[in-house]
């Protein structure tokens, strides 16, 4: 689940979050993935991923979320309170290091509710993400 400005992956700022678009991503995932139905839903709005995390979280249906908040990350007690408030667990994903960028980047109002937080690791962060949810663990 990708949240704002995350539609413009591939074209924002690709210093940053690399020329590939989610498209790509979304193709090497499944392809990486190939007994796991992978589900993608992007929103602009706060409230439509908060509408989306309840239907997801009390489905019964899905084994975890791989959410990349954008901006939300760093503003949004709503978001962190819904995540809170599901069933399923939440991977905290992100393309670029927020640790290394801008202090206003650094603080999460979501790590502290999900079950993890992958930075850095560019659109691997995604796979990490998925393999957390997916993978047997390793002990
Ligand atoms: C981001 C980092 C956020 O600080 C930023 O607002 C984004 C993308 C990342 O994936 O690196 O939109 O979550």
């Amino acid at each position: 689940m990708n949240g704002p400005n995350l539609n413009l992956l591939g074209r924002r700022e690709p210093a940053v979050y690399g020329s590939a678009g989610m498209d790509r991503c979304l193709e090497a995932l499944r392809g990486r993935f190939s007994g796991v139905t992978l589900e993608y839903f992007q929103s602009n709005h706060e409230g439509e991923l908060i509408d989306r995390l309840h239907a997801v979280g009390f489905s019964g249906e899905y084994a975890g979320v791989v959410l990349n908040a954008g901006a939300y990350t760093h503003t949004s007690l709503a978001l962190a309170d819904a995540i809170a408030a599901i069933e399923v667990p939440v991977i905290e994903v992100h393309i670029s290091n927020v640790h290394a960028r801008e202090e206003v980047r650094h603080r999460s109002m979501i790590s502290g509710v999900c079950a993890g937080v992958i930075a850095g690791f560019g659109l691997d962060s995604y796979r990490l993400g998925v393999e957390a949810i997916v993978s047997p663990k390793l002990v």
